[in-house]
């Protein structure tokens, strides 16, 4: 690669990682939890019960009116908390309000709140702040200097000490410290200027305009605040100066970037695409090799077997080393290729890696077993080929993508195709059906019979059928490799009895209705460099905690006329989930349940986003139903 094209290159990964990135923090938890954590804490420290009746349960979702008194919410964050005249008593944490950065009013006021007031560095959207005729003591917060949207700050009948800071916002238009215990010079900024003397009743040490006391000479300023703008930018002229230069260029640099960035954005894919195909004819130049030298060896001639003759054109292996091809990426078992043909079709094939030493005999022998297995929703093997330093599957190529791409690609940015609930549930019953065909195939109590169920190996064809791929490898891959990447193997019962069976692949398909019903990642299958949630996890704390709502997908959750099958699904997933496998259901009966769910009526046309969310889906019906009653033991 020439010099230039490799620094593209790095570019174009770091800003890779970084979009990755955002993906990532976008898929994980979201606020609604840690708002309703900071409200929680809160409401803690008041010890006061009607808040403890009313502060439960589901906090707000998007544009509903908040079912939590005093709480107001837009989109689902918390944008006001009003709980003036409540007999509140107790404090409030510094830090309390450290996560409720989408938050405009505050207040708190006629109420017998004690301690210092509380940082609002992060609560940049704060216009309205009421905290007066409580206790509140110490010194005025100097935070509150930054807040640039501040236009109303009530303070007054409270037990402030030292002196005002120089607040200067223009926004501001109400302000009141009266009766508190402040002292020092009244700031003379162009906004404090503004405010009469009734704003500063009741503090005997005060002194300047608009009081009728004037300063002494050894009278403190507002110096010791060092957060005032207005000394900041008399003093340190010149230092200001320099900090606006070193943002200039900052931020020159930042656009130069950007300017690169997009200027060579179709080229550098371009050249992605040539860097690809040259590893790829690399690649196979390897396999190549192997195969000339088991050839010379005589051991088998160079022939893929294909399982089944059934009119499809066969090809040779050499056809296949012609073609052109694409990495598609490192599978959990080696490299896996899409090759077209020239003469049309287009296969997917895998290298298969650290498998069983299984002789030539052996290793036909599990192939046929996989290859038997045949169902509309499963991917059929092709054909393969085996040598001694080189084993392939081919496999017909799905050309919708798989369902992880399906489900997490694209979101946030304008390139996401909604994923409707009628598809989810689609999806929900192809896997099923394939997965009971794969049990009732197998006697084995000991085995899970896919074994590696998750949303990268359920594909989606051209016609939009499901099919489910790599069923049957736990059959050919070495144990400790098997068990450090096949689903199966996370489930509680092999970390703790190393047992698995067929309810190992119960519970794998429960995760996987989580994930289609969350739109989150699950820990135990995300691929490298994201990040998962351990999902069910995740839904047994949201269940018992009740905040159900937040739950589901919001691409799915505004098509109201399917939540009811919503529920459904997730009652499913969440009995495919227990800890202990004899509680999980078969798959058969699975399979009947989830074939009953109703896709609901007309929902699809809705508008999105919509605002409003179905009644039904409190924590009543959920709680209602006995087969939700989960483990402590989950947390
Ligand atoms: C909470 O208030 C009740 C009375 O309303 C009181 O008995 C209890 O001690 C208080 N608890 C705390 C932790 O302050
Ligand atoms: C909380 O109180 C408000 C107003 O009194 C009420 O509308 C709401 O339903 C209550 N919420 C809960 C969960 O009790
Ligand atoms: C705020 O949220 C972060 C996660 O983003 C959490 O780790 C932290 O404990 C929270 N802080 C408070 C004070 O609630
Ligand atoms: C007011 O503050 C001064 C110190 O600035 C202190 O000595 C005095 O006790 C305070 N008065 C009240 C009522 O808190
Ligand atoms: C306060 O802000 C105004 C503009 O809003 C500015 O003219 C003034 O210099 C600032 N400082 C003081 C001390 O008033
Ligand atoms: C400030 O608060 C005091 C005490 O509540 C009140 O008497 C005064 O009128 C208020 N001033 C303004 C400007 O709101
Ligand atoms: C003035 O400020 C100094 C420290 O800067 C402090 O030691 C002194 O007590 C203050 N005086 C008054 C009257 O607040």
């Amino acid at each position: 690669m020439a010099p230039s094209n490799f620094s593209n290159f790095l570019l174009f990964m770091v800003l890779l990682v970084l979009h990755k990135q955002a993906i990532a923090e976008d898929g994980s938890i979201g606020y609604h939890g840690y708002e309703r954590d900071a409200l929680l804490a809160l409401k803690a420290g008041f010890n006061n019960s009607f808040l403890d009746g009313n502060w439960t349960s589901i906090m707000c979702y998007m544009n509903e009116t908040p079912y939590w008194y005093g709480i107001q919410c837009s989109n689902g964050r918390v944008t006001g908390i009003i709980l003036d005249r409540m007999g509140l008593v107790g404090e409030i944490k510094v830090d309390a309000l450290v996560n409720l950065t989408e938050l405009e009013t505050i207040s708190f006021k006629d109420n017998s709140i004690a301690g210092n007031m509380m940082d609002f560095t992060y609560n940049q959207k704060l216009r309205n702040i009421d905290l007066s005729g409580n206790s509140f003591d110490g010194e005025i917060q100097l935070s509150l200097l930054n807040l640039n949207s501040l236009e109303s700050l009530q303070l007054q009948d409270n037990k402030l000490e030292g002196l005002i800071p120089g607040f200067n916002q223009s926004s501001l238009n109400a302000f009141n410290v009266s009766y508190n215990n402040l002292s020092g010079a009244i700031p003379q900024t162009k906004a404090l200027r503004s405010f009469g003397l009734s704003s500063y009743f009741g503090n005997k040490n005060l002194c300047g305009p608009p009081t009728p006391t004037a300063c002494s000479a050894t009278t403190n300023l507002s110096e010791p605040n060092s957060q005032n703008p207005g000394k900041k930018s008399s003093g340190n002229g010149r230092f200001t100066a320099i900090l606006v230069v070193v943002n200039v260029i900052v931020l020159v640099v930042i656009m130069f970037l950007f300017i690169i960035y997009y200027k060579k954005y179709k080229k550098l894919k371009t050249e992605m695409k040539n860097v690809l195909v040259k590893y790829e004819e690399h690649d196979s130049k390897i396999v190549d090799r192997a195969m000339e030298k088991t050839t010379s060896e005589g051991e088998i001639r160079r022939k893929l077997v294909f399982v089944e003759n059934n009119g499809t054109t066969n090809f040779e292996l050499d056809d296949l080393l012609k073609a052109s091809a694409e990495g598609l990426g490192k599978g959990i078992f080696g490299n896996c290729y899409k090759a077209k043909l020239d003469f049309g079709p287009v296969v997917i094939v895998k290298r298969l890696r650290d498998l069983k030493p299984l002789n030539g005999e052996e290793f036909v022998r599990q192939v046929r077993v996989i290859a038997d297995q045949k169902h509309p929703n499963l991917l059929p093997l092709l054909a393969y080929y085996y040598s001694k330093d080189e084993k392939l599957f081919l496999y017909r190529f799905a050309s919708n993508g798989n369902l992880y791409t399906r489900l997490h690609g694209g979101r946030g940015t304008g390139d996401r195709v909604r994923f409707l609930w009628s598809s989810r549930l689609a999806v929900a019953r192809g896997v099923a059906r394939a997965l009971e065909h794969l049990h009732l195939n197998n006697q084995s109590e000991t085995t899970a019979p896919h074994g590696d169920l998750k949303s990268s190996n359920v594909l989606i064809d051209e016609n939009d059928e499901i099919l489910v791929s790599d069923y049957g490898l736990a059959s050919l891959i070495a144990l400790p490799i098997a068990a450090q990447r096949m689903v199966s193997y996370k489930s509680t019962e092999y970390l703790s009895q190393k047992q698995i069976s067929k309810k190992s692949d119960v519970w794998s398909y429960g995760v996987l209705l989580l994930e289609l019903l969350t739109g989150r990642i699950p820990a135990h299958s995300a691929p490298p460099g994201t990040n998962g949630v351990d999902l069910s996890g995740w839904v047994h704390r949201a269940v018992r905690e009740e905040w159900t709502a937040e739950i589901f997908d919001a691409e799915i959750a505004v098509q109201r006329g399917a939540n009811q099958g919503m529920l459904r699904l997730l009652q499913i997933a969440i009995k495919c989930c227990d800890k202990s496998p004899e509680k999980r259901p078969e798959i058969s009966q699975v399979l009947a349940e989830v074939e009953e769910i109703k896709v609901g009526g007309d929902s699809e046309d809705e508008e999105y986003p919509y605002s409003s969310f179905d009644r039904s889906l409190t924590d009543d019906s959920l709680s209602a139903t006995p087969s939700l009653v989960v483990g402590d033991d989950r947390r």
